[in-house]
């Protein structure tokens, strides 16, 4: 018989010298497999005498024993290896810089915008919308405001064009407030109706305070048990929701609409104290908006039999608000398009504002 220790110490030094899973395989067929070495020795042991064989047996068993052990210490020293080096590749660099914030920004008309749309909208309103180009009987008349109505005058129109084709009153108009989607959704639905209106008027008027463009969103509710409790109490919700401001106080204050009757204006809670002006705390009354219940004539020449319907109705101005809320001084910066000026009032584009997620983060 062979020297076994030799034997030994080369299958030990080539399960070592083995450096990937399939050399290692290949020295346990080698050495153990059906027609390897120490399989081969085994069958030489028919050849001794029971008392060389028996010595002989022991000693080629340990020799196996050991050569296996060795192949599944090797195996696991091998897997263990594999496992670090994916690990090493694939691994993240926590110390990479965060990626840079996005640098365009919601101009925050939009934002607010936004902010409208989710509060009404979580008290089941849907958003309507109007052409910014009207006619007269949308935009007046049938808000109850006849030709040579005073309340025309409050209103500095720009005229498109003319019935006759040359301009001035009785053609197209630029809108002057929201309210001719009250008449337009009124004629395209059926109660129970329940939509804002967001978007772009136009008004003859160009100051600090005033712009010939600017913003207003319209609200309209009409079905058969509407009152003026409703109205209160989806004003007062609203206000308290976007001004974050839990117990804001407000006032209904007796106004005059051609399209509503009665009408009101409303006041928040505010503080004037030494020049700065504060929603929510104080003694001071702000104005923000006007509303009232939808008059009997508007109902009907939408459409809708005022017998049996009823409404109420708001309309608010975008940038007034947004002012408010987010401290921005002077009206006409809204319209300059300084990007200094929209990264410091902008929005983050993916912070859309949610009633469950806030409004403004
Ligand atoms: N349209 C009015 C304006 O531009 C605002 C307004 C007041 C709208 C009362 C309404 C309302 O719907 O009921 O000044």
């Amino acid at each position: 018989m062979q020297n076994l220790d030799a034997v030994k110490t080369k299958w030990l030094e080539a399960v070592a010298a083995a450096a990937s899973a399939a050399a290692l395989e290949e020295v346990r067929v080698k050495a153990l497999g059906k027609s390897g070495e120490v399989s081969a020795l085994m069958k030489g042991l028919g050849a001794l005498s029971p008392d060389e064989r028996r010595e002989a047996g022991a000693k080629l068993n340990a020799v196996k024993d050991a050569v296996a052990a060795a192949i599944e210490a090797r195996k696991a020293a091998l897997q263990d290896a594999e496992l670090d080096e994916r690990l090493k590749t694939e691994r993240v660099d926590v110390t990479l810089p965060a990626r840079p914030e996005p640098e365009g920004r919601l101009h925050p008309i939009s934002q607010t915008i936004d902010e409208i749309v989710a509060i009404f909208g979580s008290m089941g309103f849907r958003v309507a919308e109007g052409p910014d180009i009207e006619d007269d009987f949308h935009n007046f008349t049938a808000l109850n405001i006849p030709p040579e109505h005073p309340a025309r005058q409050m209103h500095d129109t720009f005229y498109v064009q003319g019935a006759d084709g040359t301009g001035g009153p009785g053609g197209k108009l630029l809108r002057t407030h929201t309210s001719p989607v009250q008449i337009r959704t009124m004629k395209e639905s059926k109660p129970p109706i329940r939509i804002i209106a967001p978007g772009r008027t136009y008004r003859v008027d160009s100051d600090m305070t005033h712009s010939p463009m600017f913003h207003q969103v319209e609200g309209l509710v009409v079905d058969e048990t509407t009152h003026m409790g409703h109205l209160k109490g989806c004003l007062i919700e609203f206000c308290r929701a976007y001004f974050g401001v839990p117990d804001l106080k407000l006032r209904f204050r007796p106004s005059f609409f051609p399209f509503t009757e009665p009408s009101a204006e409303v006041d928040i809670g505010c503080s004037r104290k030494g020049g700065e002006l504060k929603i929510g705390v104080g003694d001071d009354w702000l104005e923000i908006l006007g509303c009232g219940m939808v008059h009997p004539k508007v109902l009907e020449l939408s459409g809708i039999d005022p017998a049996r319907y009823q409404g109420f109705a708001f309309g608010m101005g975008i940038e007034r608000i947004a002012m408010l809320k987010y401290g921005i001084p002077d009206l006409r910066t809204f319209y300059e398009a300084d990007l200094r000026w929209l990264k410091h009032y902008g929005f983050l584009p993916l912070d859309v504002p949610s009633m469950t997620s806030g409004l403004t983060r």
